[in-house]
């Protein structure tokens, strides 16, 4: 199944606008599957590690609701999908009242991420890494720095953003703080393994599948598949909900974080892109694993 949808590789682009992204060869194509009772499978270009980008805002939001709770989280952010692109300014502005709709969009994810708690902003990202060492089981994980960096060059729209939501109260503290965080966060480095292992916590209702430990509260992870389901592949949500129907979430890497309920987590990567910044062959790939073991949860 790789080999043939590694063939669409050729149909999209690898994201630039970071320009250590860019750097990326387009023709990989990788996925890693961990059942709940701990088999792995795998094939394709799996050990090939990239950045988690959007993938993270996903693990951020559940820190950002464990250590804050529900009604503090959802104060700053909406639980609404959005037609727009993931980087889009439109709404934050036309809105009343002005907080971003979903965490699952940048604006969104930067006033999650300006929840986490923690005195600096190293106690954050060390906070949230051992988050990510838990849930995947893996303590090596660590920040891109040459990613990282080059992202907080050249993030000018996610700057407005910021600043859009500090006028109106929605982010509170330093911007340049709260935005270090946001781009160290989406620098975490991964393998398709690691994700398929976040994503079997996930499908597990927030348990750890070895130890059988609570890694999340259940409603903490239900709350992460619901944005999943409708927001996590941006203004395709739709679409792959009908042709895929497995709760996931991309990031502009080409990354795709899947978990199928009380089954398996899922770890996709394929760089190239389509136009809305979802991996090309990651999803085509997703459709037809989906569709053979006939895992849409509708
Ligand atoms: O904020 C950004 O632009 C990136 N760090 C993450 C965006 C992203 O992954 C959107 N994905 N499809």
């Amino acid at each position: 199944m790789v080999e043939e949808h590694q063939m669409l590789c050729c149909e999209g682009e690898v994201a630039d606008y970071i320009p250590e992204l860019g750097k990326v060869d387009p023709s990989l194509l990788g996925v890693s599957v961990c059942t709940l009772d701990g088999e792995v499978v795998e094939a394709g270009d799996t050990s090939r590690p990239f950045t988690m980008q959007s993938i993270s805002k996903v693990l951020a939001l559940a820190l950002a609701l464990m250590d804050r709770g529900e009604d503090v989280v959802f104060d700053v952010v909406g639980m609404e999908p959005t037609g727009d692109p993931f980087n889009s300014i439109i709404k934050l502005e036309t809105m009343n009242p002005r907080k971003p709709l979903n965490p699952m969009i940048n604006a969104g994810a930067i006033a999650v991420t300006s929840l986490i708690n923690g005195q600096t902003v190293n106690d954050k990202l060390g906070r949230l890494l051992q988050f990510v060492h838990e849930l995947s089981g893996n303590t090596k994980i660590s920040v891109n720095e040459k990613v990282a960096r080059s992202e907080h060059e050249t993030a000018h729209l996610n700057r407005a953003l910021a600043h859009f939501m500090k006028e109106d109260g929605v982010l509170t503290g330093s911007i340049e703080d709260i935005l270090a965080l946001y781009f160290q966060q989406c620098g975490i480095e991964v393998t398709c393994l690691d994700l398929a292992r976040i994503g079997a916590v996930l499908a597990n209702e927030g348990k750890d599948i070895a130890s059988g430990r609570q890694m999340m509260p259940v409603h903490v992870a239900r709350i992460c598949k619901t944005f999943m389901v409708t927001c996590g592949m941006y203004n395709a949500s739709g679409e792959f909900a009908i042709h895929v129907g497995i709760p996931a979430k991309s990031g502009v890497s080409g990354g795709i974080l899947g978990a199928v309920p009380f089954q398996l987590g899922i770890g996709v990567f394929g760089p190239s892109l389509d136009e809305k910044g979802n991996s090309v062959g990651g999803v085509s790939l997703l459709e037809s694993i989906s569709k053979r073991w006939d895992f849409s949860i509708f």
